[in-house]
């Protein structure tokens, strides 16, 4: 089982126009920075087309946004497990909200990922998902109501019991998982509301991409730790 040290700070830059071209180096060096300056463990999910650029410059853990369950070969336009491990990534998010993928393909690239030495993040909607999840075992589940998704108020705020009840369920599963949560996490209250809730971490984007000082924002969430 591959595992980071807690909590941690995933940043999943999605593909806002902030974040094109030289604006996800920028943006991962800011990441990097708070990670050295804190302690605490940051990772980075840049765009698909900067996932090696950015893999090859900086010292925090670089995931990405996503792969397919599908190998290396005739797949025009997929990403395979094989060629994010070759770009130098270290995990990969897997059916994120905004990129859903079939039971049987996420319990495939879980495993593919687990024979290469990535770690896995899989997000899920609701508990119910998380708990199916938890049969193939990744490394994380990171639970998000996809309507708390790039609004004003953290799931840990509008609904602290799905943060509590994911991770209690998991780890029935399997008491190895690591649960995250996300939506709406913007500050150093959430990181530790998220944390009391039983997190291992959070799962964030848009308060991070999107702030206007993004230094006085990644200091005020590892303020929380
Ligand atoms: O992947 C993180 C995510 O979907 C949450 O986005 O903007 O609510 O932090 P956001």
């Amino acid at each position: 089982m591959n595992k980071l040290k807690s909590p941690i700070i995933v940043v999943n830059f999605k593909v806002y126009s902030e974040v094109e071209g030289p604006g996800a180096m920028r943006l991962a060096k800011e990441c990097e920075a708070a990670a050295r300056e804190s302690g605490v463990s940051f990772v980075v999910c840049p765009p698909m087309v900067e996932l090696s650029t950015v893999a090859r410059a900086v010292t925090v853990p670089v995931f990405s946004q996503h792969v397919d369950a599908k190998g290396p070969g005739s797949i025009t336009g997929y990403t395979s497990p094989q060629s994010v491990k070759a770009a130098g990534a270290n995990g990969t998010l897997i059916n994120h909200s905004e990129h859903r993928m079939v039971m049987d393909d996420i319990a495939a690239a879980i495993k593919t990922c687990r024979e290469l030495g990535l770690i896995s993040i899989v997000c899920t909607d609701s508990t119910e998902t998380s708990i199916a999840v938890a049969a193939y075992s990744p490394d994380y589940i990171a639970v998000e109501p996809p309507e708390l998704i790039g609004g004003d108020i953290s799931v840990t705020t509008a609904d602290p019991q799905i943060v509590s009840r994911t991770v209690d369920m998991v780890r029935k599963v399997d008491p190895m998982i690591e649960v995250l949560c996300g939506a709406g996490v913007k500050n150093g209250a959430d990181v530790k509301a998220a944390l009391g809730l039983g997190a291992s971490g959070v799962l964030l984007a848009s308060g991070v991409v999107k702030a206007k000082d993004v230094k006085a924002v990644l200091r005020d969430l590892v303020s929380g730790i």
